[in-house]
């Protein structure tokens, strides 16, 4: 990827505008920002599951959690998202996650158990800053029609399934937890009901 193509690509992330709802254990906001929940000190002490209301989330939304002290997001990726996973791969350090931490069940085309559901810790692969989301879509024909994450601390770039570009500092795409859906619309994030 040229240099003009990563500017371009990051002017276009940063325009990015997608509402985000968030909620845990609760019902989620309706509001465009991203809640932060701590759960309780003894949860995390012992570092446990995370259990999370994911019934609201809007398709194209995130949320974000915490769990192990650290990020986790949540995004219901629409079907023009999810298309661009495959225009995006030859740009791809590792595109096929062989090198990238995530459960077997997420080691595929869309890193993740259902397509349309993405879980990811949000800490970058670089040196640990939280990416940024950036749902956009592009202008129909734009030469770059990225949706992802981009870390603004050294400006990694990662596609909507958080594998990272060629030529970013960052060298790993980023991590998936484990986690399964539990009855009602919730998700459980560090469990998958194997060694958690
Ligand atoms: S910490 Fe993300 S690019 Fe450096």
């Amino acid at each position: 990827m040229s240099d003009g193509e990563v500017d371009l690509g990051r002017r276009r992330m940063l325009t990015a505008a997608t509402v985000v709802t968030a909620g845990v254990g609760a019902a989620a906001l309706a509001a465009p920002f991203v809640l932060s929940f701590k759960p309780s000190a003894r949860a995390k002490a012992v570092g446990a599951p995370v259990k999370v209301d994911i019934s609201k989330l809007e398709l194209g939304g995130m949320l974000r959690v915490e769990w192990r002290g650290k990020p986790v997001y949540i995004v219901r990726r629409s079907a023009q998202a999810l298309d661009t996973l495959q225009k995006v791969t030859p740009e791809l350090f590792d595109p096929d996650s062989d090198q990238s931490d995530q459960p077997e069940y997420a080691k595929n085309a869309t890193r993740s158990r259902d397509p349309e559901l993405l879980v990811l810790l949000g800490v970058c692969t670089h040196l640990g800053c939280a990416p940024e989301f950036r749902p956009q879509v592009g202008s129909p024909g734009a030469a770059n029609e990225l949706v992802g994450f981009l870390c603004a601390c050294h400006g990694s770039m990662f596609d909507i399934a958080g594998r990272v570009f060629k030529s970013m500092p960052a060298a790993a795409n980023l991590e998936v937890p484990r986690y399964r859906s539990i009855a009602g619309g919730w998700l459980l994030i560090g469990a998958d009901g194997g060694v958690s």
